[in-house]
């Protein structure tokens, strides 16, 4: 694989190759020096023109824990502030010799794009409202860590589907690996087409509820919305969020996970989202595996060096 951009070209055997490489990163990552020499001499480039936490924070993580050099670009330090355009920076990073791109972008397409412009692999870190594959990716490995395998399995994506790049990757993913997706939100929070999705939608949170195996919340973009989406951030709440009423409905076993940043007393509400702390927490730990099994499928070199890593 040269180039990651979206989950949903993988087919079902890719996806699930990529899954199991996860398990194998995630042992490396509880051992006591959670470093192997997979990827020494490669280099990383994290290019983020948006903000990120969690995904920055563990591609960059990831990297390391392969022996992967890193190089590190900030939009408001960088010469972007001088009018640099974003073909000429990354020329630029090519030039300094990294062997990937790790991109973010408010654009979609921006990703695709770039792979026109270097031989350097790309890496989608989320794109506009596109995708975000590493997310959907740790995603799907922590409800297999929970649930086994996924056909069958009814998961609820509630909330801001229509400017969710995690809701459009996770749909992909799930669907690929024959989870039933059903999507909960009001119709002003859906995309255009959505009906040609590979789901079913509801508009009635109480309705559905208790018929999921896993309850994931979206967060409600702000920054990406124009105004009066929903009538008020309380009503919304009141018809969508995870409220402390409605998580008591849940059975034990259903799993609660959100991506993060998480609105909380907008979504989710405070009680549920410490009860389900473990699981939220879980995600992003998994990222680092999650990222590390990518990193290595784009620069790592065989099946071979998979045993190799697992020993060393
Ligand atoms: N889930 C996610 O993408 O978080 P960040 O924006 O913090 O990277």
């Amino acid at each position: 694989m040269k180039h990651l951009l979206a989950l949903g070209d993988l087919d079902r055997d890719e996806l699930s190759d990529l899954v199991s490489l996860v398990a194998t990163f995630e042992e490396i990552s509880q051992r006591s020096i959670p470093k192997v020499p997979a990827l020494r001499g490669r280099t990383v480039a994290m290019l983020f023109y948006e903000n990120s936490t969690r995904t920055r924070l563990s591609f960059e993580t990831a990297a390391k824990r392969l022996s992967a050099d890193t190089m590190n670009f900030s939009v408001g330090a960088s010469s972007v502030s001088k009018g640099e355009s974003l073909r000429d920076t990354v020329h630029t990073i090519d030039a300094l010799g990294a062997d990937a791109i790790v991109v973010r972008h408010a654009s979609a397409g921006v990703p695709k794009q770039l792979t026109r412009w270097t031989d350097v692999s790309i890496i989608n870190a989320g794109d506009g409202w596109h995708a975000h594959p590493t997310q959907a990716l740790l995603d799907i490995y922590s409800m297999q860590s929970r649930l086994g395998e996924l056909e069958g399995r009814r998961v609820g994506i509630v909330g801001d589907i229509k400017h969710s790049r995690v809701a459009r990757s996770n749909v992909a993913a799930l669907s690929t690996l024959g989870a039933e997706v059903v999507l909960v939100a009001p119709p002003t929070l859906l995309p255009p087409a959505v009906e040609r999705w590979p789901v079913t939608i509801s508009h009635d949170l109480d309705a559905v509820i208790d018929s999921f195996d896993v309850v994931y919340l979206l967060r409600m973009q702000s920054e990406r919305q124009q105004a009066n989406v929903v009538p008020s951030l309380r009503e919304y709440r009141h018809d969508y969020g995870l409220t402390a009423q409605r998580a008591e409905r849940l059975r034990d076993e259903v799993l609660v996970m959100h991506p993060g940043p998480m609105n909380r007393g907008v979504e989710i509400d405070d009680g549920p989202a410490s009860a389900a702390n473990d699981l939220i927490t879980a995600q992003v730990t998994n990222g680092v595996a999650a990222r590390m099994a990518v990193l290595f499928m784009m620069l790592g070199s065989g099946s071979e060096m998979v045993a190799e890593v697992a020993v060393s």
